[in-house]
């Protein structure tokens, strides 16, 4: 069902830059257009100023015009893929651009999927409202 954009999660995982974890991670976003952005992360040297895969992914889709994330996959691991819910940082950066529709695909152990909605991922989550 969503393996077009579990393919293109893992493509992106390809190319993750992750010299100093190993794990490598991957995300791929289905914008509200119906448009897949792509990333992967990348870490660095100076450890805190390493990116998430997802956070990449959302900026090329702000990049592209894309408003809204309909599905975002992610899949990561040091070898084989493991389960890899998206980080604490990394919920709040999916609910800004989400809503209840939107749906988290992770890939589990034994390479399954399984679908979360952000509102699962992110109980009570924060919002700042403005005019
Ligand atoms: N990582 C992501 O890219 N996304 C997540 O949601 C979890 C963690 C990356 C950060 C770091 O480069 C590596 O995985 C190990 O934590």
């Amino acid at each position: 069902m969503h393996d077009d954009l579990i393919n293109a999660a893992m493509e992106a995982r390809d190319k993750a830059y992750c010299r100093y974890s190993g794990f490598s991670v991957g995300a791929a976003i289905f914008d509200d257009r119906g448009r897949v952005h792509v990333g992967c992360n990348v870490e660095n040297a100076a450890y805190n100023l390493g990116n998430c895969a997802e956070a990449a992914a959302i900026a090329a889709m702000v990049q592209d015009g894309g408003k809204r994330i309909a599905r975002i996959a992610v899949v990561g691991g040091h070898a084989d893929v493991v389960s890899c819910t998206p980080c604490g940082g990394c919920r709040q950066r999916i609910n800004e651009f989400g809503d209840e529709k939107t749906v988290v695909i992770a890939i589990d152990d034994s390479n399954e999927w399984r679908e979360y909605s952000i509102a699962e991922l992110l109980p009570a989550s924060f919002h700042l409202d403005i005019t």
